[in-house]
């Protein structure tokens, strides 16, 4: 496995749309676990999408609560209520500020294998899931933070 350069907020490709991966193979496997390498190395890292680590495909790793979620083309395809909460990103170091989110998500998507499958997210897994996917839209979150925090 290899560790991945993270970008950050000056690097034009975190603004970039990531294209969907048409078909789950080693190589993307390969590109999933060396993110997931990349995250667990990085301290403070609950998620990567494929453009912070240089790749313009829809991929995406959260680490969260001890579960790894490494998911391919993920979609939001419902999602209700609304929370508002402290948030960060490695592309923005030391940069904290308070984002809206829904409280409660699904999410449809390939796994590394390239079955489908659903995750029910609420709460900080709603949060990271809808962080990780605007990523892959070329959207951070400093473009959605009200205010800044400590
Ligand atoms: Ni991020």
């Amino acid at each position: 496995m290899a560790t991945l350069e993270i970008r950050t907020s000056e690097d034009d490709i975190l603004r970039k749309p990531c294209r969907p991966v048409a078909k789950v193979d080693e190589r993307i496997r390969t590109i999933l676990d060396d993110m997931a390498d990349t995250m667990r190395r990085t301290p403070n890292c609950g998620g990567l999408a494929g453009n912070q680590v240089g790749i313009l495909r829809r991929l995406v790793v959260i680490d969260l609560n001890g579960k790894l979620y490494q998911l391919v083309n993920p979609e939001v395809v419902f999602q209700e209520g609304e929370q508002d909460g402290p948030e960060g990103c490695m592309s923005f170091p030391g940069i904290f500020g308070m984002v809206k989110r829904p409280e409660r998500v699904r999410v449809t998507a390939l796994d590394r294998d390239g079955r489908e499958i659903q995750v029910e997210g609420e709460g900080m897994l709603a949060r990271c899931l809808c962080h990780e996917i605007d990523h892959l839209n070329g959207i951070v979150f400093v473009d959605k933070m009200s205010r800044r925090v400590e």
